[in-house]
């Protein structure tokens, strides 16, 4: 029996920092997966952090081989979609996503981790994000509710018992900075018909538009992920940090196509507000994996 990583699940937390790593020597690929696995929390409960460790899927795969799922690839080719939209791809050895319930917890945690990492990996990518009326994102909308829930978001998010990589996931992150002055521009109405959802109490409309966001990834045709999407950046620049969770990476690849427009031809309507600034994926192995590394 495998354990995950908890943090996966760990909800309710309000500040985050995702810190994306690049290794300064492949060869030191092992060296640098004791390091990463060595690191760890503050020991308190109330005041604690939460920890997701992320490995790029082809190192996993060199590190660890026996637990590495067959396929399983980078974030190594932007997506060319319909009408010039490009989601870029770029991506890093190894992630580091830490949550909590205050910023000063996760700002000296993350100082700690960069330290700990120097030397073996340079810091490629920080970005920090925080709750925004308690579960709206940027576009004013609730997010994550047609997540599963917490019994069943472990069917949908982990590899299962007796596979190579069981009980890890695969993540995909992208940073979408959003126009906001366009988006607040639309009226509510029509900006309801790009998210298929009210605004204000997040019900699902019954025909929405083929290209609204919400039929553009719509699990029933793609399959179940686990979302903990957070709204990052400052009043002049920002947008949402999606972090997505699968068993299976076809399912969140698909989405991506979908909303690119390559499945159907029509694009996600939601892209002509917002726009990926990074993409990568990455392998979260079980804790057991993890431990063994140490
Ligand atoms: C700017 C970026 C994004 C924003 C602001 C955003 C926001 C939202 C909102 C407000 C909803 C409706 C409520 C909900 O069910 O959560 C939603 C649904 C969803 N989004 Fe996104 N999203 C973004 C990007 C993505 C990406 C990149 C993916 C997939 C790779 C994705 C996958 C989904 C899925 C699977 C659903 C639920 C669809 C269903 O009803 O089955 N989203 N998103």
């Amino acid at each position: 029996m495998y354990t995950l990583q908890a943090g996966i699940f760990a909800l309710g937390t309000s500040s985050h920092a995702y810190l994306e790593f690049d290794l300064l020597d492949t060869k030191k690929c092992k060296e640098f997966a004791s390091t990463i696995a060595a690191i760890r929390e503050p020991r308190t409960t109330t005041g604690g952090v939460n920890f997701v460790i992320g490995f790029r899927p082809e190192l996993w795969s060199d590190i660890v081989p026996d637990d590495a799922p067959p396929g399983v690839v980078g974030f190594n080719k932007e997506i060319q979609g319909t009408e010039g939209f490009v989601m870029p791809a770029t991506q890093h050895d190894a992630l580091v996503w830490m949550s909590g319930s205050t910023y000063d917890v996760i700002f000296d945690m993350a100082r700690t981790v960069i330290h700990d990492l120097a030397g073996q990996a340079s810091l490629a990518e920080e970005t920090s994000s925080w709750a925004y009326r308690h579960d709206r994102d940027l576009t004013g909308f609730i997010d994550g509710s047609e997540n599963p829930t917490l019994l069943d978001a472990p069917m949908d998010a982990l590899l299962p018992e007796g596979v190579p990589g069981a009980a890890g996931s695969v993540l995909l992150l992208q940073k979408w900075k959003h126009k906001t002055a366009e988006w607040e521009a639309v009226p509510v109405k029509q900006q309801e018909l790009i998210m298929g959802r009210t605004k204000l109490d997040s019900i699902e409309l019954k025909n929405k538009p083929a290209d609204s966001h919400v039929a553009s990834t719509d699990q029933d045709k793609f399959g179940n992920i686990f979302r903990r999407n957070m709204p990052y950046g400052n009043v002049e620049d920002h947008g949402t940090v999606f972090v997505g969770f699968s068993a299976d990476q076809k399912r969140l690849s698909r989405m991506l196509d979908s909303m690119a427009g390559l499945l159907t031809g029509k694009r996600d309507a939601l892209t002509r507000y917002a726009q990926p600034l990074t993409g990568s994926y990455y392998f979260v192995p079980s804790v057991e994996s993890l431990r063994g590394l140490r």
